[in-house]
């Protein structure tokens, strides 16, 4: 089975929704303090290490230069629209075409040592969930590790500087760019650690995060702000547009008051079984 040549993703794939991607790379890391989860090991000069849905390759590119030359870093995503040119790739990586909802290609079955995902929220809906872990899995060696970090959408709230701080446009505009798709409504990522144990993964750990430290929170808010602006270009909807306009100035006036989008993230790691 293969997937439609027109995917259904929801942004741009444009500079600023790079510019989004790397940012939040950046301060995703910043956030949980490490690129791999402490407890799964790096050792071994050979390591095979997936990407499903790299994206711009921001965190395949950033642990792979941490790493021996000899990891072979392999990068998979339904475009590669987001990445630097093959010349601008470090010589062990290599970037293979594959939507996340087909099957696993013969040739990839039981091949990592480590397989990760990121920021796959407002791409996969909650019925797809169980058949994609299950193609996550078979990617990984017996032994091997999946490591997949969230932003949970149902955790959103608005933290404030002051009890007093208005915060009614920038809810405004939240409710607005949920309404602008249903894709950006999944409830999936609350339970990924259940999600893991029903795909028989073993030495599951969810280290979740509650909100990011204060000397990073508005970078944080203000990079989450490129998705309404994004939508707004993006939509054919020039009413949604222009409300969705209106909206941000004003949220922005509230951000500089003191007020920002708040989101739990998660990072939860599984270890597929040495018993096959
Ligand atoms: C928000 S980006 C996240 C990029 C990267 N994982 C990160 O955290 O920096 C989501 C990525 O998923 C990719 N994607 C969307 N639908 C996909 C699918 N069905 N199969 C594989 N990748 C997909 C997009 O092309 C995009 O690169």
């Amino acid at each position: 089975m293969s997937s439609e040549l027109k995917d259904s993703y929801v942004f741009p794939r444009d500079h600023v929704d790079n510019i989004r991607i790397n940012l939040q790379h950046y301060l995703w890391v910043a956030q949980f303090g490490y690129l791999t989860h402490p407890k799964i090991p790096l050792n071994g000069a050979h390591l095979k290490i997936a990407d499903v849905g790299t994206g711009t390759g921001a965190w395949l590119m950033d642990l792979g230069s941490r790493l021996p030359e000899s990891t072979q870093l392999s990068g998979l995503d339904i475009s590669s629209d987001a990445l630097p040119p093959d010349e601008w790739l470090p010589p062990n990586m290599t970037f293979r075409k594959w939507n996340i909802k087909d099957d696993v290609p013969e040739d990839l079955v039981g091949q990592y040592d480590i397989v990760h995902v990121r920021n796959f929220v407002y791409v996969l809906q909650d019925d797809e969930i169980p058949r994609v872990l299950d193609s996550l899995v078979k990617l990984m060696k017996p032994g091997g590790y999946l490591q997949w970090g969230e932003v949970d959408p149902t955790s959103y709230r608005i933290t404030k500087t002051k009890p007093g701080n208005r915060v009614e446009e920038l809810d405004r505009l939240m409710k607005l760019a949920l309404s602008s798709n249903t894709r950006l409504t999944p409830t999936w990522v609350t339970i990924l650690g259940t999600i893991f144990q029903e795909g028989g993964l073993e030495g599951i750990e969810c280290d979740v995060r509650e909100a990011p430290p204060p000397h990073i929170n508005l970078a944080v808010h203000e990079c989450s702000l490129l998705i309404p602006e994004l939508l707004m270009r993006a939509t054919e909807n020039k009413e949604l547009a222009q409300r969705l306009a209106d909206t941000m100035r004003q949220a922005l006036e509230q951000t500089r008051e003191g007020a920002a989008w708040t989101f739990t993230r998660l990072t939860v790691i599984g270890r597929k079984s040495n018993v096959v």
